[in-house]
């Protein structure tokens, strides 16, 4: 059955604009995530605190996280890849953060450089901070219906995963199809797998639209019991050490989609197109939401 609500959790500020090659600057992020925030989004993920030799645009992301209006009721968890990405993350003020992993070790080794064993195992350290600190980590999974390295991830290996940040303290798992190759069925089996191991309230579902499939298999993972969407506003986005990655769903078609079954989402429509578009003026390009593309001819 459809869950009766569901919490959005957009990703644009980070997924979004982690792989843009022109630097966006930090003045223009800080204007995006308070724009997100006047819409009713709960959850924004603000930036990430990676290695800026990395991912040279997320090199500003104490400024931007110190720039942001923080709305009450709204978190702003940001990324980091290790304990030096949590404390420059808390010397800001951070109070969520979000590790992530990958269900493929070819992935993970391009991505952050080390094995699955070895993320977790940087993680840990990670973990017990922030439960000292009172601060709240979400995890990720990527890879989870597909590898851009290695091609098929076998299921068991996903559901490891997963289960190891839930047990290692992520209240909420969110599982990444990186490269927007899986289709409904695959994704609907893929979720109950790991729903059989990690209860269903803890887990999140992030899909890009790389091959067009992100709502159909949104809606698939929604008939199953999930009730946690990422999604980033413009459908922006791309991971850079997955090529071809372009593209999350973008928050306004989910939106428009939950909205028009009768599924509660919080978010002014509206206002949140309006900041998509902005947004695809900025980057200068074309929205990558249909919802928005319709609403201008
Ligand atoms: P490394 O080179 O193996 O690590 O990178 P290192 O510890 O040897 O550090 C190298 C240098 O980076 C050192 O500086 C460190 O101090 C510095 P140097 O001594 O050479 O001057 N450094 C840092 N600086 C700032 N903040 C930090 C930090 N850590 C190290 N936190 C590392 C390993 C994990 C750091 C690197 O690989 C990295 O940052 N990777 C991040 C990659 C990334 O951001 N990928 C995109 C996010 S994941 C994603 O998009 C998927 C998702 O959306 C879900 C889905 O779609 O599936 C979440
Ligand atoms: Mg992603």
């Amino acid at each position: 059955t459809l869950p009766a609500a569901v919490r959005i959790v957009e990703v644009g500020p980070r997924d979004g604009l982690q792989n843009e090659r022109a630097m966006v600057p930090a003045a223009a992020k800080i204007e995006l995530i308070d724009r997100l925030s006047a819409t009713g989004l709960r959850c924004i993920e603000a930036t990430s605190f990676v290695s800026p030799k990395w991912v040279p645009q997320m090199a500003d992301a104490a400024e931007v996280f110190a720039g942001i209006r923080k709305a009450p009721g709204v978190s702003y968890p940001v990324l980091v890849p290790n304990l030096q990405g949590y404390e420059r993350a808390l010397a800001v003020g951070a109070t969520e953060v979000a590790v992530f992993s990958a269900a493929s070790e070819a992935f993970n080794r391009k991505n952050i450089n080390a094995s699955i064993d070895e993320s977790i195992e940087r993680f840990l350290p990670v973990l017990e901070r922030a439960g000292a600190d009172g601060v709240k980590v979400r995890g990720y999974v990527s890879t989870v219906l597909g590898c851009p390295y290695q091609g098929e991830v076998p299921l068991a290996d996903v559901v490891r995963v997963a289960r190891r940040l839930h047990e290692a303290g992520c209240y909420e798992v969110s599982l990444g199809d990186t490269i927007g190759i899986g289709t409904p069925g695959k994704a609907r089996a893929m979720l109950r797998t790991v729903a059989a191991e990690v209860p269903m309230a803890a887990l999140a579902i992030h899909f890009h639209d790389t091959r067009g499939q992100a709502l159909a298999n949104i809606l698939a993972c929604l008939e199953e019991g999930v009730a946690v969407v990422d999604a980033a506003v413009s459908g922006t986005g791309g991971c850079p050490y997955a090529p071809g990655a372009s593209g999350n769903v973008a928050t306004e078609d989910v939106v428009y989609m939950l909205e028009g079954m009768g599924i509660a989402t919080g978010v002014d429509l509206p206002k949140l197109v309006e900041t998509g578009r902005w947004l695809a003026g900025l980057l200068g390009r074309v929205s990558g939401s249909k919802v928005t593309l319709a609403q201008s001819v």
